[in-house]
């Protein structure tokens, strides 16, 4: 049912640049709420993407989850530039292990013969470690290279399974709720229109840092995400979507 001929992907790829108002859109064949392999491809197409523009002595910084860690299992040597540092774009937020953004960051880095950084913070932070560790020399010096990362690899989850997932406290899951939160990146939950509705306490990117960034790559799909993607894309600063069939057809029908 999701397999369109490139030059109708070609098409989607003008609509969707439209509607969502991004600069760059790549769409992969399938849907990735369905086949893992759909996963695989927009995590090809991001490191082949990733190849054209990256620059000597770059500094990436990366997202957690599913989709993250499918880019992170087809990433290969980045060619004829060297000297390139992944880091983890957050602290922890909740994941599993594998799902971590320190653990993708690690995986890119040994895959594309970078170098890696790794922020160990635990979460929730409360307010009084969240000070203390932001204090702590060691962290200051891996929070200095994530704000200055030149690109920045995310995905974006849909708002209730992503504080599911992340065992959320109830009464932040009922706010989520109330508030009509719709989509997740990097800790932030935001409603249809946007609006950050809520925020996980940790240290590293925060949403106003992407606004100094060069690349910002967004990779998110599935027809269940579509509504997210809309949601995230209505505030986004991001130069870049890679997506999939059945999210592209989704944004087209929801538009
Ligand atoms: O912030 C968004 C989530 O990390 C997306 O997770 O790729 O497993 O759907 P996922």
């Amino acid at each position: 049912q999701y397999i369109a001929e490139i030059s109708e992907l070609n098409q989607l790829e003008i609509h969707l640049k439209e509607i969502l108002r991004v600069e760059n859109v790549i769409i992969v064949p399938g849907n990735s709420d369905e086949e893992d392999w759909v996963k695989q491809e927009m995590g090809k197409a991001c490191v082949r993407y990733l190849k054209k523009i990256i620059m000597p002595n770059a500094t990436i910084a990366v997202t957690g989850g599913t989709t993250m860690a499918s880019i992170a299992s087809v990433m290969s040597p980045l060619d004829k530039v060297d000297n390139y540092l992944f880091v983890p774009a957050r602290g922890g937020i909740g994941e599993k292990v594998e799902n971590q953004a320190n653990t993708i960051a690690a995986e890119m880095s040994l895959k594309a013969q970078g170098n890696y950084r790794l922020l160990y913070v635990p979460d929730p932070l409360s307010e009084t470690s969240y000070q203390n560790l932001i204090n702590e020399p060691s962290i200051i010096e891996v929070l200095q290279l994530i704000k200055n990362a030149d690109i920045v690899l995310h995905g974006i989850g849909d708002a209730l399974t992503m504080a599911e997932r992340r065992k959320t406290p109830e009464n932040i899951k009922q706010k989520l709720l109330e508030e009509k939160a719709v989509s997740e990146a990097f800790g932030y939950y935001f409603t249809q229109k946007g609006e950050v509705v809520h925020k996980v306490r940790t240290v590293g990117l925060q949403l106003e840092d992407l606004d100094s960034k060069e690349y910002v790559i967004t990779v998110a799909g599935g027809s269940s995400k579509a509504k997210a993607i809309e949601s995230y894309f209505k505030q986004a600063k991001s130069h870049m979507l890679i997506t999939d069939e059945a999210a592209a057809i989704q944004i087209l029908r929801d538009s």
